[in-house]
């Protein structure tokens, strides 16, 4: 898996296979992997853009008044799932707006293909299994999949669960590298060289 391209550069366009119309006054969505700072870094681009921020998982909760952990303990991931897909359809016609979506989303029932790349600008943070895994370890109690995993079963379970992820994940647009040199930087050393690729994509 590429850490930056050959001209160390921040970030590649993307894989997507087919010819998605890049829609620039639709959303801007940052998606990855659980831990990639989606949240953190789409709340620093809204600012800077004057955009609103909106997190999926923070909405869905607010919409069906229950942590994303107990909708899953309650009625498990398949529905979990259904109500991403109704909530992503929702936003997908939002203006002005930063959207960092759940690490499942894109993922599942073709919300990336269907929705995402055809409604707005879809950025696809990226970070090595081993990188993620490290952030994790400090973040994963909310989070249903990987609260109950240490170690060597967290990383096991971030290795083998991006391998079919990542190849969906690079279909967006455009995959911003986070980590430099294996290591994690601030997320706020990230906005400008976001930004900048952002401006790339969408002159
Ligand atoms: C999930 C990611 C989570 C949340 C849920 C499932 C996943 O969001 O939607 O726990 O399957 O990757 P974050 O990526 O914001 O942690």
């Amino acid at each position: 898996m590429p850490q930056k391209d050959k001209d160390n550069s921040w970030f590649a366009l993307g894989e997507t296979p087919y010819n998605a119309e890049l829609c620039s006054n639709g959303p801007i969505y940052l998606i990855g992997f659980m831990g990639a700072g989606k949240s953190t870094l789409g709340r620093l681009l809204a600012e800077h853009l004057g955009y609103r921020f909106i997190d999926t998982d923070f909405f869905i909760e607010n919409r069906f008044r229950k942590k994303v952990s107990e909708l899953f303990a309650t009625e498990g991931e398949e529905r979990f799932r259904k109500k991403e897909r109704v909530i992503i359809e929702e936003l997908s016609g939002f203006e002005h707006t930063v959207i960092s979506t759940g690490g499942g989303m894109p993922v599942f029932n073709n919300n990336l293909c269907e929705v995402m790349l055809t409604s707005g600008t879809v950025i696809y943070l990226q970070y090595t299994a081993q990188e993620l895994a490290t952030r994790l370890e400090v973040c994963k109690r909310t989070r249903p999949k990987v609260a109950h995993l240490s170690g060597s079963e967290l990383q096991e379970y971030v290795t083998r669960e991006l391998s079919w992820r990542h190849p969906i994940y690079t279909q967006a647009h455009l995959t911003f590298f986070c980590d430099w040199q294996g290591c994690s930087l601030p997320e706020m050393e990230l906005l400008s060289p976001l930004i900048r690729a952002l401006n790339s994509l969408r002159k």
